[in-house]
């Protein structure tokens, strides 16, 4: 059997979920693309740090024209987080034919569509389902499931840091920063947490469902954004009192002139479902003009929903290797004009 080479970048809450499916999965994954998937080599930024569940035979590096300059590695896959290296190194990988599954949301709100065009000319892949909403395949229901539809607009409990944050402060009185430490502790946080707690995490997945949702281009800078750092304990008690949860809500929504793009806290009545998205859960709301209204819920952070995402793009990427049919995920859109946000 054939074998596709795969050069891991990153090792951390993401990365090391990925060998754990690559490696437990392995028949399944072996069975259902017809090809065997083998880690060639691992990117980090500390060789010294002790690692627990690496198999022996991986090789890790610190040098990252390890993993460009390995003419056998066939598909790299991007879970380091941040933007100025990440994109470095997936516009390298691209340009040297290739194919990369990403996580990276903050590179993909901003780089994405550059990106996308860099793979489309040099017929690559480029995938990025965990992005948005962890464990969810929102990316692919909305490429595929749902591409034939004019969606209207995409509603969201979008972060599951915050999520997790406001149900432990609601349904056991903890404080904020006790709460938030957990969180980075159990891998929900993004590492620089801030981005979790101002609603910029939030902000940057409505950036990639609006676009593909309205096959239009939008930028961060069109989300009016607002956190969950000043919210007291009195407005939790408000809410209570009026039959309410506190919940950080993403909107995307257009009509024939404008778009709104927000993230904020709001007040959800306790009867709607997504009063129920407890913890680290994510629920996103898709509403079409033919389809109507669907809802998507599970698992938006945490190590193996994320990988799962990660490594079934990775699955899709070996199939359309195998088929020769790379290029075509990555197929970019003849994008609308782009509408004005509604305060502009
Ligand atoms: P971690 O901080 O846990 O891991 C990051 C890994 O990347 C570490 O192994 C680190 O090396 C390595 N790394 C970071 N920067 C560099 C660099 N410049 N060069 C080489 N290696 C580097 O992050 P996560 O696994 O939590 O997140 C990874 C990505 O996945 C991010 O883009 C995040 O937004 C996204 N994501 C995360 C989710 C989650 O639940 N955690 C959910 C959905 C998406 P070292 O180990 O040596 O420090
Ligand atoms: N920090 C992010 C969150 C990870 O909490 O939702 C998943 O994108």
């Amino acid at each position: 059997m054939n074998s596709i080479k795969v050069g891991l970048c990153g090792l951390g809450t993401v990365g090391s979920g990925v060998v754990h499916l690559l490696y437990h999965h392995q028949e399944k994954i072996m069975h259902d693309t017809g090809s065997a998937i083998e880690i060639k080599g691992v990117l980090v930024s500390d060789l010294s740090k002790v690692r627990a569940g690496v198999p022996d035979g991986i090789k890790l590096t610190d040098q990252r024209e390890d993993i460009l300059g390995d003419d056998s590695i066939d598909l790299i896959v991007e879970v380091m987080g941040g933007v100025e290296d990440a994109y470095q190194l997936i516009k390298g990988a691209l340009q040297k034919g290739k194919h990369v599954v990403t996580a990276n949301k903050d590179l993909m709100a901003v780089h994405g569509a550059e990106l996308l065009a860099i793979a489309n000319e040099n017929m690559c892949d480029l995938r990025y389902e965990a992005s948005v909403a962890g464990g969810i395949p929102i990316i692919r229901s909305l490429t595929d499931g749902l591409a034939s539809d004019k969606i209207h607009k995409v509603v969201g409990i979008l972060n599951g840091t915050t999520n997790y944050i406001l149900t432990k402060m609601v349904d056991e009185g903890r404080s904020f920063e006790d709460v938030l430490k957990e969180a980075q502790e159990l891998g929900f946080a993004e590492a620089d947490p801030t981005s979790d707690v101002d609603g910029l995490d939030a902000a940057r997945k409505v950036v990639l469902l609006a676009t593909l949702a309205f096959s239009m281009p939008v930028e961060l800078e069109d989300v009016s954004v607002k956190g969950i750092r000043n919210l007291s304990s009195r407005d939790i008690d408000y809410a209570e009192q009026l039959g309410y949860t506190l919940k950080l809500v993403g909107i995307a929504a257009r009509d024939q002139e404008r778009v709104e793009l927000s993230v904020q806290p709001t007040f959800i009545a306790n009867n709607h479902p997504l009063a129920s998205v407890k913890n680290e859960y994510n629920a996103v709301y898709v509403y079409g003009d033919a389809v109507g209204e669907t809802m998507f819920f599970g698992p938006g952070a945490g190590q193996l929903p994320t990988a799962t995402a990660v490594v079934s793009d990775v699955m899709d990427v070996v199939k359309n290797i195998r088929l020769g049919v790379t290029g075509q995920s990555s197929f970019l859109p003849q994008y609308e004009k782009r509408l004005k946000p509604s305060d502009e």
